[in-house]
């Protein structure tokens, strides 16, 4: 310490300086002869000797102050020189701890406001998370939520107990026991409401107990798509399984009653030989249809890009029909508007789903009605367009005078598999995934699909396609 206090001359003249009072007092009481020098003289030397000490350590303290403070402001380096014995700055010892603190001040400051801005920081991440997030406390009161979390539960959940919005037992004991004892845990909630939302909520017990009184991270995450996906995959494997198993079933039992009771019976074996081939002929075009659907699965993501004369195409798609049409005294009419620019497009799958369309129109169309295929062009696609898309378009439409579709049912029509009437489908050939083949080859192109249908009166479906040339954006909603 001696290295930060004044030199000795400076330090005993300092002390002289303190003490002059009461040496003056001294000094003038031998000059009056009142008080014997030889005892005076020494008693005023001990006085400034001892003052002299009590500076000498008080200035210690001091610089030891100055220096500890220096170090919390990081002045490390400064700091260090004086640690290591190199020369204080010849300031006085107030002006020093002014300026030290001073320092302290500002370093304070500059940290607080990094503090505040980290926490705004998280709190931002925190709101911004898609997944609703809430931290619980003791009582299981929630102590913080994110914006998720709120819109979720339709309330601020901050500052409430959790059992006031989630009720479920599940929930609840899972909670409970991160609270308790468990590191993390977790369960499976189904919302309830119009349409039930599955959720995986995870509780999180926090290290540490958390400023605001947090001691658990409560996560739930939305799996009802997945869910629903799983869902729609399985049911999917078990619908080709069946379809494909009744007519193989079906191939088995003629074949072998052909090898035994009806060997010798020339008639039966050309019936069942008929139906044989009828059979073999649904299993294949139950394969083709399985397997241009999961073709064009395959390159959804990648639109087409070459023009198509969508009229040409609806023309060579009516010659092909024709027959079946006129087998039901029925007729396929093209109406167009002149002179349509080209649609973006595949031809081949174009060619396919109008003919989808056509012959679903054909065998759901009353006989002796015509059919009616309209191609215009449009100002912007349908509302179940995504508005980035909704540029101008080729409206195909194919109306037929059938019996139209029950309201019902019209959501879930582009469905695999999906039919109003399954015996009446297969007795006419369906497969039951044209629509399904429709759906996605639009949803390739980034068109849309409208369906409209009125029991009694017909139906009519409509393909909007984007134009040739047009800007291309985003991803499809093919109405269902
Ligand atoms: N134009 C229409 N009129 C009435 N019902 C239709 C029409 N188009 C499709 N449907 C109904 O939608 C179902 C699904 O159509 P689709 O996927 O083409 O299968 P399908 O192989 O049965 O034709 C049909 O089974 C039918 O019930
Ligand atoms: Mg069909």
């Amino acid at each position: 310490m001696d290295r930060q206090t004044p030199s000795l001359g400076r330090l005993i003249g300092v002390s002289a300086l303190v003490c002059s009072p009461a040496t003056g007092i001294l000094l003038a009481l031998v000059l009056t002869g009142e008080a014997n020098p030889a005892t005076a003289l020494p008693a005023i030397g001990a006085i400034i000797g001892l003052t002299a000490l009590l500076i000498r350590s008080f200035l210690g303290d001091l610089s030891l102050v100055i220096l500890r403070m220096r170090i919390m402001t990081s002045e490390s380096i400064e700091a260090d020189r004086m640690e290591e014995g190199g020369p204080l700055p010849r300031l006085d010892v107030a002006q020093r701890i002014l300026t030290a603190a001073n320092a302290l001040d500002r370093t304070w400051r500059k940290r607080h406001k990094v503090l505040r801005d980290q926490v705004w920081s998280d709190g931002q991440v925190l709101n911004n998370l898609p997944d609703p997030l809430l931290m619980i406390g003791t009582d299981a009161i929630v102590t913080r939520a994110n914006e998720a979390a709120r819109v979720l539960f339709n309330r601020e959940p901050a500052g409430q107990e959790i059992t006031s919005f989630l009720r479920d037992p599940n929930v609840l004991d899972t909670i409970e026991s991160v609270l308790t004892t468990e590191e993390s845990r977790q369960a499976t909630w189904i919302m309830p409401g119009t349409v039930e939302r599955e959720f995986e909520v995870r509780a999180t017990r926090l290290p540490t107990k958390g400023v605001d009184g947090s001691l658990a991270l409560l996560t739930l995450h939305d799996i009802t798509a997945l869910r629903r996906l799983e869902q729609m995959r399985a049911d999917f494997v078990a619908n080709a399984s069946h379809e494909l198993r009744t007519p193989l079933s079906s191939l088995i039992g003629f074949t072998e009653t052909l090898a035994g009771s009806a060997k010798d019976d020339p008639e039966a074996r050309e019936a069942f030989l008929a139906i044989m081939l009828e059979q073999a002929q649904r299993m294949q075009r139950l394969i083709e249809d399985l397997l241009s659907l999961s073709r064009i699965e395959m390159e959804e993501h990648s639109p087409p890009n070459d023009p198509v004369e969508v009229v040409r195409v609806l023309e060579s798609v009516r010659k092909f029909l024709d027959i079946k049409a006129r087998d039901k005294s029925m007729e396929i009419r093209i109406e167009s508007d002149a002179a349509l620019p080209p649609a973006i497009g595949d031809g081949d799958q174009l060619s396919q789903i109008f003919q989808n369309l056509m012959d679903n129109a054909i065998k759901y169309g009353r006989p002796g009605t015509p059919v009616m295929v309209g191609v215009a062009l449009c100002d912007r696609g349908p509302p179940a367009m995504p508005a980035a898309l909704r540029a101008p378009c080729l409206k195909v439409s194919v109306r037929d005078q059938g019996e139209g579709i029950g309201k019902e049912h019209l959501p879930r029509l582009t469905e695999r598999f999906y039919r109003v009437d399954k015996a009446r489908s297969r007795a006419m050939g369906g497969t039951g995934l044209g629509l399904a083949i429709v759906k996605h080859v639009v949803a390739r192109h980034r068109g849309a699909l409208t369906i409209e249908s009125k029991q009694g009166e017909g139906t009519t479906i409509s393909v909007f396609l984007p134009l040739h040339g047009a800007k291309r954006m985003g991803a499809v909603n093919a109405a269902e």
